[in-house]
């Protein structure tokens, strides 16, 4: 853990990763290749999805070199999991690529550990296809090794950092539980966005007409402040542009149109009474 500590906080990683971090945005670049491969239109970040064949295909190819007989076997997934690591290795680096630096530490070690096990697998596969079977055992081996340590420190990333969660669900539990007045319909400006509190959250509200919505203010993807994001369309089209990495939001349901955020923006029940626009928890 005091490694990892350090690895989060290890400057001298920042000029690579700066560098790599602008190759990535240059690359790739199309909007709606960026949606696809950060996962926008699945819900979740499409990374650890793309992960699973690959790393399923070698964690078997390594049972199946632990039984007699099963040589074949196990090449046909090993030229499978390295097929199918470069789009995963894709999709990771374009998320990778809008990371705060200390995620960003941590992922190149990540994906370096993960080449080096691509490198490995491909060792392998070449060895087992020349009929050298014990070689491609010992390098199929040797690969699965640095990936463990590729996906301890993917972990890390994901459950330690929190990246690619949704940075605004956390807010939800702090919202208060009964209705509660955040201010006056007469006060919001109609076809535009006010943030205003509930308890000690920021919401963000969009006014159309007489109907109101409201969003947790804070961008889920790394919290960016949505109230100060410009709003595109109108009426039930509306969206809000995080001012941060452009992640859009469309105000009347959260549902998120472009990433880098892959998590629709929380919506928080809201009502008018009186004139007054009243939010509680879901
Ligand atoms: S904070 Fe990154 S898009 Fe909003």
């Amino acid at each position: 853990m005091r490694l990892l500590t350090r690895l989060e906080t290890e400057r001298r990683l920042d000029p690579v990763s700066d560098k790599l971090q602008e190759a990535v945005s240059s690359v790739v670049r199309p909007r709606g290749l960026r949606d696809v491969l950060h996962g926008t239109w699945l819900g979740h970040p499409l990374h650890p999805v793309l992960v699973e064949v690959p790393v399923g295909a070698f964690v078997c190819a390594a049972v199946l070199d632990l039984l007699p007989g099963r040589r074949k076997s196990a090449t046909t997934l090993i030229a499978l999991g390295v097929a199918t690591a470069g789009p995963a290795a894709v999709a990771g680096w374009t998320d990778w690529s809008e990371l705060t630096k200390d995620r960003r530490r941590v992922g190149l070690v990540h994906a370096a550990a993960n080449a080096v096990a691509l490198g490995l697998y491909t060792g392998s596969l070449l060895a087992r296809l020349r009929g050298h079977g014990a070689k491609g055992k010992v390098l199929g081996f040797a690969g699965l090794s640095v990936a463990g340590l590729g996906a301890y420190l993917g972990g890390h990333l994901a459950y330690a950092q929190s990246a690619g969660a949704n940075q605004a669900a956390p807010e939800i539990a702090r919202l208060p539980e009964e209705w509660t007045v955040a201010g006056s319909l007469s006060s919001l400006p109609d076809g535009r966005t006010a943030v205003r509190m509930a308890g000690d959250v920021p919401v963000l509200l969009y006014r159309d007409g007489d109907r109101v919505s409201a969003l947790v203010e804070r961008c889920g993807h790394e919290t960016g402040p949505l109230g100060e994001g410009e709003v595109v369309g109108v009426g039930a089209d509306a969206c809000v542009v995080c001012p941060w990495h452009g992640s859009t939001f469309r105000l009347t349901d959260g549902a998120v149109v472009h990433g880098p955020a892959a998590s629709a923006q929380p919506l928080i029940p809201c009502r008018v009474r009186d004139g007054k626009v009243e939010l509680r928890q879901p």
